[in-house]
């Protein structure tokens, strides 16, 4: 049976959203669907404001970072006016089906919208920040560590001219993959993660106690921290002049900020977002609703929108104990 077919991103937008749209676009448009994309995240459905995708829109973007369908925060959205409005628009539209890729924010929002709307809703995980319980990876989240480590390879040339102590803050809102991976990947020195801070005192003195160490055995040494947004509480500012004067040493700042969101979506983005986007629109017009789809040990799995976001998502032990053998680390 043909259905009609909406799709739109929503939230910090991420590397391979277009990519998904791509799939989502031409599995569905071989299978007979009419497609439409909404603007701008929920506004767009809030205001009506869409647009019609066919396979030529579509045409050359896998490679293409942002998203042609844009994105927003739609803080309105948490309303039920908001909830049944949307609910009267897609059924004016006529819309069977509606893709949500976004992150947690997002499926908060498809969930309400479940109480109001009895069509289909389909997540999609979609964020830098990979803090999407029930799915192994994000679309955008191996760009996101990708210019995180390039960003921080820079770092390390100007640091060891100087030998000069740096710290760089990256994304990832309250969880630390973006900042464990990039920071293992880097070879960065230490790290400061939400999942395993344990006080301002203990996290000083750790690095102080590895630098100092670093010294006696080679003399002046750069050295790089990577600090995860949103944690330390005077913010990087602080840190960097609390560890000047402990360590008599310059310290510089860095915060890589929404440089981590942009760019051409790198090769492992475009796969999960490719398989993802083709699988979850083979689904279109089944009894599957109110799920993500992500991947797990390779293979999609459907999960309730209200668990990807119940449970904090763990770090995974191997980057963790990689982390504790390689860096934080005084013989590193
Ligand atoms: O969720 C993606 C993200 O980039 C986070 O890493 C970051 O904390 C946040 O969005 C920034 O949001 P905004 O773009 O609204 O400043």
């Amino acid at each position: 049976m043909n259905s009609k077919v909406a799709i739109l991103t929503s939230g910090g937008d991420a590397p391979g959203m277009n990519a998904c749209i791509r799939a989502i676009v031409l599995v569905c448009e071989r299978a007979g669907h009419d497609i439409v994309g909404y603007l701008h995240g929920y506004n767009g459905l809030l205001s009506q404001e869409y647009m019609t995708l066919d396979s030529r829109q579509v045409h050359n973007l896998a490679q293409r970072g942002g998203t042609i369908l844009h994105s927003a925060r739609c803080k309105p959205f948490k309303t039920d006016e908001s909830g049944k409005l949307a609910a009267a628009n897609l059924t004016a539209l006529g819309i069977d089906t509606l893709f949500v890729i976004g992150g947690d924010g997002s499926f908060r929002g498809a969930a309400h919208l479940g109480k109001f709307w009895q069509g289909q809703i389909i997540g999609l995980p979609g964020t830098i920040d990979n803090d999407i319980n029930g799915t192994d990876a994000t679309i955008g989240y191996f760009t996101a560590i990708e210019t995180a480590v390039q960003s921080v390879d820079k770092v390390r040339d100007t640091a060891d001219a100087f030998e000069r102590v740096f710290l760089v803050e990256v994304m990832g809102r309250h969880a630390g993959f973006l900042g464990l991976n990039g920071a293992i990947a880097s070879a960065s020195d230490y790290v400061i993660l939400p999942e395993l801070f344990e006080s301002e005192e203990k996290t000083l003195k750790d690095i102080l106690t590895q630098l100092n160490e670093r010294r006696e055995q080679r003399g002046n040494v750069s050295y790089i921290i990577v600090l995860a947004e949103n944690l330390w509480p005077g913010g990087i500012a602080d840190l960097a002049s609390r560890l000047e004067s402990l360590t008599e040493t310059e310290v510089r700042p860095v915060i890589l900020g929404h440089v981590q969101r942009g760019g051409s979506p790198v090769s492992q983005d475009r796969l999960l977002a490719l398989k993802l986007g083709a699988y979850a629109a083979t689904l279109t017009g089944s009894a599957v609703t109110g799920v993500m789809i992500g991947e797990q040990h390779g293979k999609p799995v459907q999960v309730p929108l209200e668990d990807t976001w119940k449970q904090r998502k763990p770090l995974d032990d191997l980057s963790v104990d990689t982390m504790t053998l390689l860096m934080n680390n005084r013989y590193a």
